[in-house]
C-alpha cells in the first residue's frame, strides 16, 4: 500500500527524465548534459549543484588533492537519505541505458583517495554522501557500530572516543568510511586484529 505511490512516483520521475533528455538534440551535447542534471534536479529537489555554486564549491574544494578537485563533473548530486540515492542511481542508469554516454557517475565518499578520477567523474554526474554522516552504536551490548557513508573517521573516533572504545579504523582523520571499507586501507590495529 505505501509502496504503490511511491514507485508511480519514481517511473514518473525517470519518464520525465527521459521526455527531457529526448527533447534535446543528441548532438548537443553539453545541454544534453545539462538537462541530465536538470532532470536529476526536479527529481532530488535542493540537492544537485551545478559548478561554481557554494555548495559544489565547498564539495570540490573539500577532496583531499588538488588533483582531484580540479576533476569537473556536470553536476553534485549531494543526497540526504538512501532513497535520494537509489533515485538518482535509477534515473542515471536510465539515462545510460538509452544514452550510453549518459549516465555515468562517480560516487564519494570522504575523497581521501589522491588520484584524480577515484571519487570525481570529468563529463558526469558525482553523487557526494557527504551529507550522511548519522553513527550510531547498538543500544544493547554496544558491539555494532552503524556508521553512514559519508563519515570519516574523526567523526567515527569523535563518537568512540569518549566510551573508550575504537574501531579497525583509517589512521588519518580525512579519511571516509566508504574507500577504506570498500577498498581496504590500514589501521594502526590492523597488525592484531587484521
Ligand atoms: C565558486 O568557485 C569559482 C571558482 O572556481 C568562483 O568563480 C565562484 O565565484 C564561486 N562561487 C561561489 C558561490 O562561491
Amino acid at each position: 500500500m505505501i509502496m504503490a505511490p511511491t514507485r508511480h512516483f519514481r517511473a514518473s520521475a525517470i519518464f520525465f527524465l527521459l521526455f527531457n533528455a529526448s527533447v534535446i538534440a543528441a548532438a548537443d551535447v553539453q545541454s544534453a548534459f545539462t538537462v541530465q542534471c536538470s532532470s536529476l534536479s526536479a527529481l532530488l529537489p535542493g540537492k544537485v549543484f551545478f559548478l561554481r555554486n557554494a555548495k559544489s564549491n565547498a564539495s570540490l574544494q573539500s577532496y583531499f588533492s588538488a588533483q582531484e578537485a580540479s576533476i569537473a563533473p556536470f553536476c553534485i548530486v549531494i543526497p540526504t537519505f538512501t532513497h535520494d540515492i537509489s533515485s538518482a542511481v535509477q534515473a542515471l542508469a536510465a539515462f545510460h541505458t538509452f544514452w550510453p554516454a549518459y549516465g555515468i557517475f562517480a560516487v564519494r565518499s570522504g575523497g581521501h583517495t589522491p588520484f584524480a578520477s577515484a571519487a570525481n567523474i570529468a563529463g558526469g554526474v558525482t553523487i557526494d554522501l557527504n551529507a550522511m554522516k548519522k553513527i550510531s552504536l547498538s543500544t544493547t551490548d554496544k558491539s555494532v557500530l552503524s556508521v553512514s557513508p559519508g563519515a570519516h573517521w574523526i567523526d567515527v573516533y569523535s563518537v568512540l572516543d569518549p566510551l573508550q572504545m575504537t574501531v579497525v579504523g583509517g589512521r588519518g582523520a580525512s579519511i571516509g568510511v566508504g574507500g577504506f571499507l570498500l577498498d581496504g586501507g590500514i589501521s594502526f590495529l590492523s597488525p592484531s586484529l587484521g
